[in-house]
């Protein structure tokens, strides 16, 4: 069954100004669907086409086929960023998330500044996370296409940060694209939903595995 490149769950231009629909039209339209299409170009030629993106993502890993892991990665990665992502003021901090975050980070606004210097401070290409690991909330990032899918950690939130993500909008300024985003555009209905182990249940493919991750 091949993988299918994932709706944006917003209008195109629907995050504007903090993210143009340019840069959705490259990053989503020719990013993402280029890591879709070798994935698939990929599982045809190796016979794993009725795996799951999670399955093939850990046993790529275990098996140490890099470049289908990075490809699958990718996917994963990047639905899952789209899903966090939410129109201007749309959501806010609040709840069970609220608290936890106030008890880990001491604020949001503290949780948002740490984000914005484990991003700003990631050398090269990567991801960085807000995740759930034995029972606290960390921030921590991701070389490359690594992902929290082969790590003990459950993802709440996840900002890419290689170039193509804002060098449309911002050209070389990563901490000015990560600001606003974080202030702007984080979707917290989904990071509150991840947090209660249901935000991707409805992902058509995410399955919902990471809970044993
Ligand atoms: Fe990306």
């Amino acid at each position: 069954m091949a993988f299918k490149l994932p709706d944006l769950p917003f209008d195109r231009a629907a995050l504007e100004p903090h993210m143009s629909a340019e840069t959705l039209d490259f990053h989503h339209g020719k990013h993402h669907k280029a890591y879709v299409d070798k994935v698939n170009e990929m599982l045809a030629e190796n016979g794993m086409d009725d795996a799951s993106l999670i399955d093939i993502i850990r046993k790529a890993d275990d098996t140490g086929d890099r470049n289908l892991f990075n490809n699958a990665a990718q996917i994963w990665n990047h639905s899952f960023f789209w899903r966090c992502l939410a129109p201007p003021g749309s959501t806010r901090l609040s709840g069970k998330l609220k608290t936890m975050v106030e008890c880990d980070f001491g604020s949001g606004e503290a949780m948002l500044e740490k984000i914005a210097i484990e991003g700003a401070g990631h050398f090269g290409s990567g991801w960085v996370w807000l995740v759930l690991e034995n029972g606290k909330l960390k921030v921590t990032a991701y070389h490359d296409a690594d992902t929290p899918v082969v790590h003990a950690a459950v993802p709440l939130l996840t900002l890419d940060v290689w170039e193509h993500a804002y060098y449309i909008d911002y050209r070389n300024e990563r901490p000015k694209f990560i600001e606003s985003v974080l202030n702007n555009l984080v979707n917290w209905d989904f990071v509150a939903l991840n947090l209660e182990g249901v935000g991707l249940a409805s992902a058509d493919q995410q399955p919902l595995a990471l809970a044993d991750a």
